[in-house]
C-alpha cells in the first residue's frame, strides 16, 4: 500500500482550498497522491457526477473546501442559491465519500453558524443556542447541516466502517486567493483594494464606514490550512477527548482582536498609502465584537503563527500580482 494517502481537495482553486494544496505540497505530499477538479470538470451539486468521481478516484481523505460563498449583498440577493448549492455539494460529497470507503474527511464551515447574539468569544457550545444573523441564515443553516452530516455519519458508521469525519469553523480569513470584488468582499480585501486605489489615485484621504471601533479577528489563510491538516491528522482518541459525538466541530482562530480602524491603519501602512484615514460614524458599525474561542484547538496543541502584518504583506503582493496593471 502507498504510504501517502490519496487526498481529494474539493474547491482547490478557492482561497482556502488553494492554501491547503500549497501546504500539502510544502509537506512534500506527492502530487500524484492529490486529486483536484475544477467546478467546470466536476459540478459538486450533481450527485451522479460526484458518485462517478468517487467510484473512479477512490480517495482516502477529503478536504471539503468547496462552497458558494459571498458577502451580505450576495447572501441577501441569492438566498436560494446559497442554501441549495451548499446543501447539495456537501451532501453529495459526504455521502459519496462514505459509499466509496473514505474514512477521513474535513468539512470547512464558518463562524456564521453561531447565533447573532452569541456570547463573545464564541465557543463551540454556542451552536444552536439562539437565532442566526438573518442576512446569512440560509448559508449558516447549510453549514450547520454540514456539521450534522459529519456527526451523523460518524455516529451511524463510525464503528462499522471506521468513518471519522471532522469539521472546523474558521474565523475571518484573508490572504492569497482572496476575493477583491468591490461590493462583495470581506473587510481585509476591501481595505486592501480601497487603500491601493487611493494610493494610485493620490487621494488625500480614505474614509472607512462606521466608528472604526468594532473588533474583529483575522486569520491568515496559510495558518488556516495548517490548522486544517493538524485537525485532519489528529489521532482519533485525542480528537475524541476534546469533542463530543453531537458537538464535534472545532473553532479555528488566532485569538487576537483588532479594531477596524487598527486594521485599516495596518493595511494603509502595508499598501504605502500616506494620506489621512477618517471614520464615518453616520454609517452602521455592525456587531461590536466578533471573536472565536479557540481554546479547544489550542488545548489540542495548535496555535496560529503568522502575524497580521506579515499576512497583509503577502495578501497585498498577491493582490498586486493579480489585479495591478
Ligand atoms: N474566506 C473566508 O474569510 C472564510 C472564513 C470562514 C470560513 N470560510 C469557509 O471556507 C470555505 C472555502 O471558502 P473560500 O473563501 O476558499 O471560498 P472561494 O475562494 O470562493 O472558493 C470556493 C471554491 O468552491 C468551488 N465551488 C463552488 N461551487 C462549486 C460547485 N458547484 N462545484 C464544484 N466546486 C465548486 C470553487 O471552484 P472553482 O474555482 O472551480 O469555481 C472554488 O474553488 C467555505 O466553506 C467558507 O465558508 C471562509
Amino acid at each position: 500500500m502507498n504510504q501517502h494517502p490519496k487526498i481529494y481537495i474539493a474547491g482547490h482553486r478557492g482561497m482556502v482550498g488553494s492554501a491547503i494544496l500549497r501546504k500539502l505540497l510544502i509537506q512534500r505530499h506527492p502530487v500524484d497522491r492529490i486529486v483536484t477538479r475544477t467546478r467546470a470538470e466536476l459540478d459538486l451539486t450533481n450527485q451522479a457526477a460526484v458518485n462517478v468521481f468517487f467510484a473512479t478516484e477512490r480517495p482516502d481523505q477529503v478536504y471539503f473546501a468547496a462552497a458558494k460563498v459571498g458577502g451580505i449583498y450576495a447572501n441577501n440577493t441569492y438566498p436560494a442559491e446559497f442554501i441549495y448549492q451548499n446543501l447539495m455539494m456537501q451532501a453529495n460529497v459526504i455521502d459519496a465519500a462514505f459509499r466509496n470507503g473514505v474514512q477521513k474527511l474535513l468539512f470547512l464551515g464558518s463562524s456564521c453558524i453561531y447565533p447573532k447574539l452569541a456570547e463573545q468569544p464564541m465557543c463551540e457550545d454556542a451552536l444552536l443556542t439562539g437565532r442566526l444573523e438573518p442576512t446569512n441564515e440560509p448559508y449558516a443553516i447549510a453549514k450547520i447541516a454540514g456539521i450534522k452530516l459529519c456527526e451523523s455519519y460518524n455516529r451511524q458508521y463510525g464503528r462499522s466502517h471506521g468513518v471519522d469525519y471532522r469539521s472546523v469553523m474558521p474565523t475571518n480569513l484573508f490572504g492569497p486567493g482572496d476575493n477583491y470584488h468591490p461590493e462583495n468582499s470581506h473587510v481585509i480585501p476591501a481595505l486592501i483594494r480601497r487603500f491601493h486605489e487611493a494610493k494610485v489615485n493620490q487621494a488625500p484621504n480614505v474614509t472607512i464606514w462606521g466608528t472604526g471601533t468594532p473588533k474583529r479577528e483575522f486569520l491568515y489563510v496559510d495558518d488556516m490550512a495548517a490548522a486544517a491538516l493538524f485537525v485532519m491528522n489528529l489521532p482519533q482518541a485525542t480528537f475524541n477527548q476534546y469533542s463530543r459525538p453531537m458537538l464535534s466541530h472545532i473553532n479555528v482562530g488566532c485569538g487576537k482582536e483588532v479594531s477596524i480602524l487598527q486594521a485599516a491603519v495596518a493595511v494603509a501602512r502595508i499598501v504605502g498609502f500616506a494620506g489621512r484615514i477618517y471614520t464615518d460614524p453616520s454609517k452602521p458599525d455592525g456587531t461590536p465584537r466578533k471573536l472565536m474561542d479557540s481554546t479547544r484547538l489550542n488545548a489540542l496543541g495548535w496555535q496560529a503563527n503568522v502575524e497580521l502584518d506579515i499576512g497583509l504583506k503577502a495578501a497585498y503582493d498577491d493582490f498586486l500580482a493579480r489585479y495591478a496593471t
